[in-house]
């Protein structure tokens, strides 16, 4: 099936940088939030983020127009979704609001869409277990900032057609990605390994060592791009305490997130997103 009109449902760091790739693509986008106020705030990020690549020769002031153009958003979820060939949830990592959505997805689409979650850690048998059918439901998990990371994890469910593996891959190919086939346990393969990175680096923070000794560790002496405690501030401590208890819930209690994981999640102290992490944002 081909693939024109993409709804994406949450505009948060993941919506709002999907919708931009998928508008200089050439796809029609819906975006749609329950916060209006999150959805004028995704407008003005894919507007700076298009801005940036006509500064820097990538894309032209025209092109970068009729991106801009292509990306309406919405309120209405039935609305939002009713056209779409290709809907590509970003909510928070919930596994019963996202089975929420997933019912009302079936309810609301095209019988020929597919339905992706961009979850970070979930199964996506479990969050397709309250429908009628997964054949036409699958994990595209992109990395976070989407516009820059080139990989996009594509996770099939055990219900999942060969049809809709097939059309979600030649999206991804088509918005620039290279597609990674992982398989359907918790966390996958990016998040299983960089969870529990993540987790270990806050047991050594309770040990006394300082955020950014550890991140100049890793950048310096193991060649990671970005050490850990950056990671985490990017990603959002909540995510990682999510995919930590995803996977100790489905794979053991090695994955027990740590006590002070948790105690920062409760703090607030999310990251980038609320403005402190292990270092401040503005
Ligand atoms: N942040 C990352 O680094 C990262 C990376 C890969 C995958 N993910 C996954 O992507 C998803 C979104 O993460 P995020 O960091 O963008 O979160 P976020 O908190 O930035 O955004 C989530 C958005 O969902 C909206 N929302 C909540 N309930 C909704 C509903 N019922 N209908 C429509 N919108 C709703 C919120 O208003 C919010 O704007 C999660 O599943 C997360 O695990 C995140």
């Amino acid at each position: 099936m081909e693939i024109k009109n993409v709804a994406i449902i949450g505009a948060g760091a993941m919506g709002s940088g999907i919708a931009q790739v998928s508008a200089i693509a050439g796809y029609s986008v819906t975006l749609t939030d329950v916060s209006a106020s999150q959805l004028d705030k995704a407008k003005r990020f894919v507007e700076g983020g298009l801005g940036k690549l006509v500064q820097k020769g990538k894309l032209t002031a025209e092109e970068a127009a009729s991106s801009l153009s292509r990306i309406k958003t919405s309120d209405s979820f039935g609305e939002s979704v009713s056209d779409a060939d290709l809907v590509i949830e970003a909510v928070f990592e919930n596994l019963e609001l996202k089975q929420k959505i997933f019912r009302d997805l079936e309810k609301y689409c095209k019988p020929a869409a597919v339905l992706g979650s961009n979850t970070s850690a979930l199964p996506i048998t479990e969050i397709a277990s309250v429908m009628k059918s997964g054949s036409r439901v699958i994990g595209i998990h992109f990395m976070n900032p989407v516009p820059l990371m080139r990989g996009v994890e594509i996770i099939r469910g055990q219900l999942t057609s060969d049809e809709t593996v097939a059309a979600t891959t030649a999206y991804v190919k088509r918005i620039g990605k290279e597609p990674i086939i992982a398989i359907d346990y918790a966390g996958f393969i990016v998040s299983r390994l960089l969870d529990v990175l993540m987790n270990e680096t806050i047991k050594m923070i309770q040990e006394g060592n300082r955020p950014e000794d550890i991140d100049r560790a890793m950048e310096l002496c193991a060649g990671h791009p970005m050490g850990p405690c950056k990671l985490l501030d990017l990603v959002g401590a909540e995510i990682a305490m999510h995919g930590m208890e995803t996977m100790m819930r489905d794979l053991g209690e090695y994955y027990r997130p740590h006590p002070l994981l948790k105690k920062r999640v409760l703090a607030g102290l999310l990251g980038k997103k609320t403005g402190q992490g292990f270092y401040k944002y503005e």
